[in-house]
Formats: C-alpha cells, structure tokens, sequence
C-alpha cells in the first residue's frame, strides 16, 4: 500500500515525448501513444462508443487517472458522437496525481502526428487544468461540457478508495503500471474490489494479458478474451462481468 500526499507526482518525459513514472520505473502508456492506447485499448475494448448509444446515463469506472488520457479520449469521443448518452460519468482512482501543466503536455504530446482528429484533447485537457487543484487525499467532483460529463477523481490508495465508492460501472480500464512493479492495483483483491461495483455485462478492458490478471478477474466474476493487441503488444484483454466466477481463456 502507498503512501499518499497532496505533492503533485513528478513527471519525468522520455526523448520519444513519452510520459514516464521515476516512482514505478515504467511508461504512462505505452509508445503508440496515449491517445491511440486510450483508443485501441480501452474504449474499443469496452464496445465504446457504441455502448451507450440509447443510455441516459453511462459510468465508466478507471483504476489508475495518470495523466487523464483515457478520461480525455473518452471525454472525446462522447462529444464527437451524434448518439451520445445524455450524461457521462467517468470514475477513476489515482494515489499520485500529477501537475496540471502535465496532464496538458501529454495531452498535447498525445495528439502530435495524430491526423483526422474528431475532437482534438488539448482543449479538453486545459479545461481540466483549469479545475485541477489541491487535489488532497478524497474523493473530488468535477462537471464539464454543462455538467453532462462528470468526473469523480478518489485520490488515495486504490485499496482503499474503491470501497469507497458506489455507483454501478458500465464499463471498467484497468490501467495500472505493469503487473510486475505495480502489483497493488492488479491483485486479487483490488480485482475484487473492481467487482462490487460492476453489473452482469459490464465490459472491462485492459492492455496486460498477464497471467495473474486473468486468473484474477476470472475468480472476480468476469469472463476474459486475449485480443490482438496494438503493436508493439501482441494482445490486449476484453472482459465481461458476468457475476460468478468463470473459466475461460
Ligand atoms: C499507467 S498509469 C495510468 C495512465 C492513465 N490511465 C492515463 O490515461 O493517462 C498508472 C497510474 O496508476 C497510479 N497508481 C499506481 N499505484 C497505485 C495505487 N496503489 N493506488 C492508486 N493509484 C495507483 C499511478 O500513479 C499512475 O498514475
């Protein structure tokens, strides 16, 4: 379990512009980019944007806030789709939250080279900044585009937030740092945890097809698929919660 303080994380930036943790010794995300990962690997994973064609509300449940790539991305998408749900809520769980003035550098890193941009980020993730303050340990509240995207930020151990929350996920990115050197956030019971808060059908994506993930969300109810991943990965994982424990792939 970490310790936690209100300090913005520092963050250091690799030559390739990618975002990297000095803590856990590992990328942010991977070197596709932020953007594409939070594309090909969580929203795609979890059958989104179609997924809440047709709902009033959609919750969308993330282990790991980062530099809000996957809150932005999805954020993005919502806005660029006709067939949007009426409100957006989007859950995420982070024990080191960084500086504003990086959420807005990787966002714009994430974007660089990108071409045919529905909705471009940076704007999103200066709007973010801009509300991006003492971020103590909690459980804080944000409201953008006229309140109908909802950002609920737990800052805190994940151990501990989880159970802190209520609400049921739609869909659930589990976007810790490797397994291998940030194992908290992939262990059984941080998947258990993850759990309780889902419904039969909530789709799960995550872009590690670790052994001990598997087994682990297996024995938490879900039902787990290797799909090919976004090179350089070879695979990527989908799941569906389905309420008892599963032995499938
Ligand atoms: C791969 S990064 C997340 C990237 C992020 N989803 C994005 O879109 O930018 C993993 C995050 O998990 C956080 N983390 C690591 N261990 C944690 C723990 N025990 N509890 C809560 N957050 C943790 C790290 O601080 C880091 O921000």
């Amino acid at each position: 379990m970490c310790g936690v303080t209100s300090m913005s994380e520092s963050v250091d930036w690799l030559a390739d512009g990618c975002p990297y943790s000095h803590r856990f010794q590992d990328r942010y995300h991977s070197c596709t980019g932020g953007l594409v990962q939070a594309q090909g690997v969580f929203l795609r994973g979890c059958g989104l944007p179609q997924g809440w064609h047709g709902r009033d509300h959609f919750t969308v449940l993330e282990t790991g806030f980062g530099l809000g790539q996957n809150f932005l991305a999805t954020w993005a998408a919502w806005l660029a789709d006709p067939q949007r749900c009426k409100h957006l809520h989007f859950v995420s769980v982070e024990a080191y939250p960084v500086a504003a003035a990086d959420l807005v550098r990787a966002a714009q890193a994430a974007e660089a080279g990108l071409r045919d941009l529905h909705t471009p980020i940076a704007p999103l993730a200066e709007e973010l900044a801009s509300v991006w303050q003492n971020l103590s340990p909690g459980v804080h509240h944000f409201d953008f585009s006229q309140g109908r995207v909802q950002l609920t930020l737990a800052v805190g151990d994940v151990a501990q937030m989880l159970p802190q929350l209520d609400g049921v996920a739609d869909a659930v990115f589990l976007d810790g740092f490797s397994p291998s050197i940030n194992p908290d956030m992939w262990s059984a019971a941080t998947l258990q945890a993850v759990a309780l808060l889902c419904r039969p059908g909530t789709t799960l994506a995550t872009y590690t097809i670790a052994r001990r993930v598997r087994d682990g969300l297996k024995t938490a109810g879900f039902s787990v698929k290797k799909c090919p991943g976004l090179p350089p990965k070879r695979d990527r994982l989908e799941a569906v919660f389905i309420g008892s424990p599963h032995s499938g792939t």
